[in-house]
């Protein structure tokens, strides 16, 4: 793994505008989605981005990608400032920087076949001619572990793991350097999801590539990342490698996080921190530090000063006046059975990574819609 960051983002900042008024519309204010957001990410890295429900991972993944303008800040792509790119710019760039979606079905056109959809990224970008392009897509059907043959047949006739197989080669069609993958195994049955993560870790390994890994379920990010970087309301509260901040996470709201996951040793849990009250609207979050109204630590200076993402170890940044006074989360004997889902669903994905040791094999998805291919 090389050292230079592949990409580079450097106070992100988005605002949706919010207008009100039948006739004449009238601007009321805006949408904190994505405020002062900074981080980077290596060649051949993933990095990690969780949070709840519209804390602004996808918005996010969209500015880094450029799908829509940021407000403000930096995205600095291999050394080269994109941020102010304009249309045609970006055009040209966009090769290297793609995206796999939740729901590969709403994203693959139904009316063309998966060879031209896999044809039309290397069209758009004019590389090769018909004959190499051909071949390409024979390639990377094979690549994601579908068959040659597939490439005339439509989205339709695919099951949901087939599908999101067909949006990953549609995602490396030009050989790109970074993919945003926002959630693209949630809308997946268990076992196609470990089948999925396995097949973007063969992949990474083989290409190089740099994923930005956008979920909310900590088992897959536990398994597939390299660093984390938690959101909250449009902020990073704390951003470290896997192994420290499953194991010593310092802000309260990653505690909570964490602690909501069953260990794996059966007789031990972290008390589980209740967070108060619903995640605050980002159309006017609230002051200074924006978990105050939910965490259980707040003291009077967290609801008028905002805390900053400070070092608390090499590479594990925090944003909490008090991380370094908090008490550590508290361990405690459980009793009843274990609640064993991340940990059967971990073995799930390491079984799949053994499997997956050997050329990819696509399994067949367990209920594959009418007619679907055969795999
Ligand atoms: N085009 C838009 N116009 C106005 N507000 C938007 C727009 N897109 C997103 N938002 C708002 O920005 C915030 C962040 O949304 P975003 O989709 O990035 O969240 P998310 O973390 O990806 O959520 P989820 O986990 O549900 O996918 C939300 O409050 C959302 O309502
Ligand atoms: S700054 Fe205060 S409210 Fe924010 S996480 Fe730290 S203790 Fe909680
Ligand atoms: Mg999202």
């Amino acid at each position: 793994m090389s050292e230079a960051p592949v990409l580079e983002v450097s106070g992100l900042v988005k605002h949706f505008p919010v207008a009100r008024g039948v006739l004449r519309r009238k601007l009321v204010g805006v949408v904190r989605a994505v405020e002062d957001v900074s981080f980077e990410i290596k060649r051949g890295e993933t990095l990690a981005l969780v949070g709840e429900s519209g804390c602004g991972k996808s918005t996010t993944g969209r500015l880094v990608l450029r799908l829509m303008n940021p407000t403000s800040g930096s995205i600095r792509f291999k050394g080269e400032e994109i941020a102010g790119f304009d249309r045609d710019a970006m055009r040209r760039m966009r090769r290297h920087l793609q995206i796999i979606f939740q729901d590969p079905y709403a994203s693959l056109n139904p009316r063309m076949t998966v060879g031209d959809i896999l044809s039309e990224p290397l069209n758009v970008h004019e590389i090769g001619d018909a004959a190499s392009r051909a071949a390409r897509v024979r390639e990377l059907l094979g690549v994601v572990g579908l068959q040659a043959e597939h490439a005339a047949r439509y989205p339709h006739q695919f099951s949901g793991g087939q599908r999101q197989r067909i949006g990953i080669a549609r995602a490396l069609a030009a050989n790109p350097d970074l993919i945003v993958c926002d959630e693209p195994v949630s809308a997946l049955d268990v076992s196609i999801q470990a089948q999925i993560v396995n097949l973007l870790q063969n992949l990474q390994q083989r290409f190089g590539l740099s994923y930005l890994f956008i979920a909310h379920d900590l088992a897959v990010v536990k398994h597939i990342s390299d660093r984390v970087a938690v959101m909250y309301l449009g902020k990073l509260v704390e951003v470290a490698d896997k192994r420290t901040i499953y194991a010593r996470p310092l802000h309260p709201y990653t505690q909570a996080l964490m602690a909501a996951i069953p260990k794996t040793d059966p007789n031990l849990r972290t008390k589980r921190v209740m967070l108060q009250g619903d995640v605050p609207n980002p159309f006017n979050p609230p002051t200074g530090c924006r978990f105050h109204t939910r965490c259980p630590h707040a003291q009077a200076r967290c609801s008028v000063e905002e805390p900053t993402l400070r070092e608390a170890a090499s590479g594990h940044r925090v944003a909490c006046h008090f991380f370094e006074t908090l008490p550590p989360p508290v361990i405690v004997a459980r009793s009843g059975p274990p609640k064993g889902k991340f940990a059967e669903r971990l073995a799930a994905f390491e079984a799949a990574k053994q499997k997956n040791a050997a050329p990819i094999v696509i399994a067949r998805d367990p209920s594959p819609p009418k007619g679907a291919a055969k795999a």
